[in-house]
């Protein structure tokens, strides 16, 4: 057993809980290889989380083993960092200690969005008329901001443009980055209307331990997988930021207006930025908030100003819109609307998100049936009894099972998946047999999607990043 018990970095300097950190990360890895309880295990892995966030909230900065803490710490001050106990969403982090996930209730408060509730469910699927997406109809997507007005305008006859995106800092996405993609398309199915996506080559490049070069060919790889999701050229325009950027004033006259009404003390406030970043990270969030404008895309809008954009993202990326929506009235411009989805989770439990910096808690879209079958059985985190006679007995519990929690975004059939809830709670069904439905539903989804990218070409990538008018006349 560790010492989890009671908080172990009350008082301790950022050099103190840093080497805490390191120790912690050890003795995780330590009880890992030793096969040790899974009880000690847990306890481990939420301690070592609870320093993580302790350090981030002292320090401003995430925790990287082998990188003790900068001089210039600074106490994030809103937003991202959070109340005592609170959970840790941002987006470069997100962790909580609840093996059920983040408490999303409790985030739109803390974020001051809107919960997507049966009624707006209702409205949409009356707007549209048809059945609503599982991820709405199960609470994937769980909140917004500003949706009803873009209902209202729709129901106007005025249109509406969608604007989501990806940094491309590697070369697989995982299944995790399929979730607003996958949305993303349905909405542009059912709404008929026009799409931009912006690949933040830059932002990976000013992140990340990556060459310019790395960042704009895992812009173009990233670009094939995403264009594999089925999205209709004649309506999308996906850009990379180096390349976009430096060829159209129209886009970077607003990054410029952007940057001239944020401060340094907002950016730092909103996203925990310390005096040792590069000047590249703290002014880049106005680049990711450029597409929210119609304006910056003049080909595609006719120069207008004025048209509503809606922004399908998981909550993580919501800092940036944030500050987007703050400084939208006062250069003049509608702010953007937006539809958050929840985490799609690591394979380790909920407390985290798949992230593609962790290999092993991905499944990446270039996994074999054979790895994803592998790492399914190997590391999904069950929610299932020791032995088969006290599950049988007790039953499973699907609020922490990651098996079931993957099914519940990928599995189309909602009765099929209460069954699997009924008969997994009840112990009728055994972990090993709820990992097998897993794998059998993925394993056909990650083929047909790597099938669909062998089909795209460079000549098909250069299409769809080409600016140039879409099928809509503005
Ligand atoms: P990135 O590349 O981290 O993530 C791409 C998209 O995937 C979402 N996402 C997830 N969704 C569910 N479960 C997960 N485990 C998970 N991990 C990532 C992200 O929220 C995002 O929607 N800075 C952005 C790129 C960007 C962008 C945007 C994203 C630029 N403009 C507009 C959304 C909307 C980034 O690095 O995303």
């Amino acid at each position: 057993m560790t010492d989890c018990e009671g908080d172990g970095s009350v008082g301790l300097t950022p050099v103190e809980i840093y080497e805490k950190l390191s120790a912690q990360g050890d003795q995780v890895r330590v009880l890992k290889t030793q096969k040790a309880d899974k009880a000690d295990i847990d306890t481990a892995v939420q301690l070592l989380l609870k320093l993580k966030v302790d350090y981030k909230k002292l320090t401003g900065q995430d925790y990287k083993a082998g990188c003790p803490p900068t001089d210039n710490v600074v106490q994030s001050d809103n937003g991202p960092a959070s109340e005592e106990g609170d959970d840790l969403v941002d987006p470069w982090t997100v962790s909580t200690n609840s093996a059920k996930g983040v408490d999303y209730d409790k985030l739109i408060v803390r974020f001051g969005s809107s919960k997507i509730d049966q009624e707006l469910v209702d409205r949409i699927e009356k707007v549209i008329g048809q059945r609503a997406h599982r991820f709405l109809r199960r609470g994937k997507f769980f909140s917004h901001r500003d949706m009803n007005l873009v209902l209202d305008a729709y129901e106007n006859k005025k249109s509406f443009y969608l604007y989501t995106g990806r940094g491309p800092s590697s070369q697989a996405m995982h299944v995790g980055h399929l979730i607003p993609f996958i949305f993303t398309k349905w909405l542009q199915d059912v709404f008929d209307i026009p799409l931009v996506i912006q690949l933040t080559d830059d932002e990976k490049y000013l992140w990340k331990d990556l060459t310019l070069e790395d960042c704009q060919r895992f812009a173009v790889e990233n670009a094939k997988d995403i264009i594999a999701c089925g999205f209709d050229v004649n309506k999308t325009f996906i850009f990379s930021d180096l390349e976009y950027m430096g060829s159209s004033p129209s886009f970077y006259r607003n990054v410029v207006k952007i940057q001239k009404h944020v401060t340094f003390n907002q950016v730092k406030g909103i996203f925990g930025f310390t005096d040792s970043d590069c000047i590249g990270k703290i002014s880049f969030p106005a680049i990711q908030a450029a597409p929210s404008f119609s304006n910056s895309f003049p080909q595609i809008f006719n120069d207008r100003k004025d048209v509503t954009c809606l922004i399908p993202c998981a909550i993580d990326q919501d800092p940036y819109f944030r500050m987007t929506r703050d400084v939208a009235p006062r250069i003049g411009y509608p702010k953007p609307a937006l539809l958050h989805s929840t985490f799609f989770p690591a394979l380790q439990g909920a407390q985290t998100k798949m992230s593609a910096s962790d290999a092993n808690s991905s499944i990446f879209l270039t996994d074999t049936p054979k790895q994803i079958k592998t790492k399914v059985n190997k590391y999904a985190f069950s929610g299932g009894k020791d032995t088969i006679e006290e599950h049988r007995k007790h039953g499973g519990n699907t609020e922490v099972d990651v098996a079931f929690m993957y099914l519940t975004f990928f599995l189309e059939d909602d009765e099929q998946l209460e069954k699997i809830r009924q008969d997994y709670s009840s112990g009728a069904l055994l972990t090993g047999e709820l990992k097998k439905m897993l794998i059998d539903t993925l394993q056909p989804i990650i083929s047909t999607h790597q099938e669909r990218r062998k089909q795209v070409t460079e000549d098909m990538v250069k299409q769809f990043m080409t600016p140039r008018k879409l099928d809509f006349n503005y």
